[in-house]
């Protein structure tokens, strides 16, 4: 590398991290960040006379943001180096050896967690503040955003206390909230993070701690910045941790290991591991075991000696991207579509992938004919995550939004204050389909026979072309469509028949009410008891109810305000739609009156069809645990919810029993 391609090289870094910092969202995969940053260390490494006084490797990235108090970190706090390669593995071990004199030393190997780190003091056992990074010196106080995670100690427990004390983790997003986080935010037109890390950096640098909540964050403990304790390794440190009363990693993901073949076993089963993982993790970290050997050790730059972090390069594949199709979802917001050549990538074909939205592609550039790399990051759906510009053909062009929906051919529109661009047409059939879809779907309505097929075909064949029109289909139409026989023709109506009784709750979730979920639908049930009532209802009667905030109160008295809205669900009332209030069902059984937390994942259920069940049979669903909650559900990873109810004595619940008792 010249030296000019060196200088070239710190403005690239430069900008990918601020991209990465300060915008939160990043062009490039992590992975091709640390092969530049790889090489810029090596020439560095070559010419330690011509470092460049702005070159990234001089400081610690993530600078303080604003609206937060600056606080000095007690120690610094370092990163990591790290590697790809377990050969990079095997040159540390052996460095360890020679610095520390000896060729027997123990390691201790844990999970890389992928989240924002954190370092939490605590003065006699009370809690001071949580401090982000930072520059490494001083970082922004997220304290008051920190006391929204359950597991999150106030005050250590157990003996002995130490006078004063800096833990450090990590927070992170869960994949499950990162999901349908994005996917709220894309219905609302807003940006999706791009990934679980960046959702958790955004959801703590929120500045209302209200907010902050509603994002569910997890924190886990590894490390101690600075502070008198007893112990002497790294791997009674989860002990002592744990007796403190702060989270540490589950005992299965800490291994002690006495050389690089013990490292590279414990990092296969992580590896093989980690798609059954609930959150995300880049890699495995190596620490030296015994913590008076840190001190010998010491640093380098910003970088301690006696640990090491193994990455996991993240399964990505190359392809063609053949075509940009645009979607049109159920609020309207048109969605860009990446239309690949099949390719094989982490155990199935991938022939889509999402583009989000017309800025992520204008922002990477993304262009048809392209070769692109599409990796499977924390969402089941895949993404592009860059171009490869080498291959790119000659005479390509930009891709441009169409300025007219591709379905119904209105002129859309972009929307104020967001990203999005919509279908401002309420009666356009691609809209319409997609509501229709969502009314009948599992989470909603739940009618049987209901599928996307059928929709389609009911939509494309004039049948069908709002919600109310459901109930007003006859065997006669139905009669006409491919496939239709008597049997079908009697199972569908009957079932579309029987849903005219759904619970409440349901029928509201059917309605498509923006930032109304299971949750949100099961309270408005129950302070409306009915949809005339509550129609009736104004924004402050929303914000009246426990659990729901100003942002979804306005949204949901938005969207009954709208006079297209009010003659959908009038004419839902004359077709016979009478939904049933599940209180007045249900008040004897083993759900009646009861109230259930759920933590961790389900196999057979997701989140919203359990909470279903249970609501149906007369129980009610909490988000925290409290000492009224009568049942706690735990699936696989729980988080501090089982913790908290272990606390509280609160009877515990396995996926198992919980069928047992809906079936009972
Ligand atoms: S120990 C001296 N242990 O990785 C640095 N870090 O790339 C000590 N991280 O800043 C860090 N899981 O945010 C450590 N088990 C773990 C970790 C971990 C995730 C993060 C942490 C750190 C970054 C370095």
């Amino acid at each position: 590398m010249t030296h000019q391609e060196y200088l070239h090289l710190i403005s690239t870094l430069l900008q990918h991290d601020r991209r990465y910092y300060e915008e939160a969202r990043p062009t490039i995969s992590d992975t091709s960040y640390d092969q530049m940053m790889r090489q810029l260390l090596d020439y560095e490494a070559a010419h330690p006379d011509k470092i460049a006084s702005d070159s990234p490797s001089l400081r610690l990235t993530e600078r303080p943001s604003s609206g937060f108090m600056q606080k000095e970190h007690m120690a610094p706090m370092m990163s990591l180096s790290n590697t790809y390669s377990y050969e990079e593995i095997d040159d540390f071990v052996k460095r360890v050896h020679k610095l520390l004199g000896k060729k027997e030393v123990d390691f201790c190997a844990e999970l890389k967690m992928d989240g924002v780190a954190i370092s939490i003091r605590y003065d006699k056992g009370k809690l001071v503040h949580a401090v982000t990074r930072g520059n490494g010196k001083r970082g922004d106080d997220v304290t008051e955003g920190m006391k929204t995670i359950p597991s999150f100690p106030l005050k250590l427990t157990g003996h002995p206390v130490p006078d004063s004390i800096e833990i450090r983790g990590e927070v992170y997003m869960t994949l499950a909230t990162f999901q349908a986080l994005n996917m709220a935010r894309e219905e609302a037109g807003l940006e999706p993070f791009a990934n679980p890390r960046n959702a958790a950096a955004g959801s703590l640098k929120l500045l209302d701690p209200k907010e902050v909540a509603k994002r569910k964050l997890h924190f886990v403990c590894y490390g101690i910045g600075e502070g008198q304790f007893l112990i002497e390794t790294q791997k009674e440190l989860q002990h002592q941790l744990k007796e403190w009363g702060l989270p540490v990693a589950d005992v299965r993901h800490v291994a002690l290991c006495h050389n690089l073949e013990e490292i590279t076993h414990f990092a296969e089963e992580i590896h093989r591991e980690r798609d059954f993982l609930p959150f995300e993790i880049d890699g495995i970290v190596v620490k030296v075991n015994a913590l008076k050997e840190h001190q010998i050790l010491g640093a380098t730059g910003k970088v301690p000696r006696f640990a090491i972090a193994y990455k996991f390069a993240p399964e990505q594949a190359e392809t063609k991207l053949l075509d940009i199709t645009v979607q049109v979802g159920r609020t309207g917001v048109l969605t860009p579509v990446a239309e690949l050549e099949p390719v094989f990538l982490a155990g199935s074909t991938i022939s889509r992938a999402t583009l989000h939205n017309q800025e992520e592609v204008a922002r990477k550039d993304i262009r048809i004919g392209d070769f692109v790399v599409i990796e499977k990051g924390g969402d089941v759906i895949p993404k592009v995550v860059e171009v490869n510009v080498k291959k790119r053909a000659t005479h390509t062009h930009r891709w441009q939004m169409p300025t007219h929906c591709p379905i119904c051919n209105s002129k859309v529109v972009a929307q104020e204050g967001g990203v999005a661009i919509r279908c401002p047409n309420p009666h356009c059939k691609g809209q319409r389909l997609r509501q229709i879809e969502h009314f009948a779907s599992k989470q909603a309505l739940d009618i049987e026979h209901l599928g996307t097929k059928v929709v389609e075909q009911l939509v494309e064949n004039g049948l069908v072309g709002r919600i109310s029109d459901l109930y007003l289909l006859s065997a006669d139409q139905l009669k006409l469509l491919q496939g239709f026989k008597e049997k079908s023709i009697h199972n569908l109506l009957s079932s579309i028949e029987s849903s005219k009784k759904c619970p409440f709750y349901r029928l509201i979730m059917g309605l498509g009410i923006p930032s109304v979920g299971v949750e949100t639908a099961q309270l408005l049930a129950e302070r409306a008891g009915n949809l005339k009532t509550l129609m009736q209802m104004r924004e402050e009667d929303f914000l009246a109810v426990d659990g729901i905030g100003e942002k979804t109160a306005a949204q949901i008295a938005e969207y009954f305000q709208n006079p297209h809205n009010q003659e959908e669900i009038q004419l839902l009332l004359e077709q016979g739609v009478e939904p049933q209030a599940v209180k007045e069902r249900k008040k004897e059984g083993p759900f009646a009156g009861k109230t259930f937390v759920l933590t961790g994942t389900l196999s057979h259920y997701t989140r919203e069809e359990a909470a279903s069940k249970i609501i149906e049979k007369g129980g009610k669903i909490a988000n925290a645990v409290t000492k009224k909650t009568s049942y706690v559900i735990v699936g696989e990873d729980p988080g501090s919810k089982l913790e908290k109810a272990k606390q509280l004595g609160i009877p515990l619940l396995s996926e198992k029993e919980l069928e047992d008792k809906l079936q009972s």
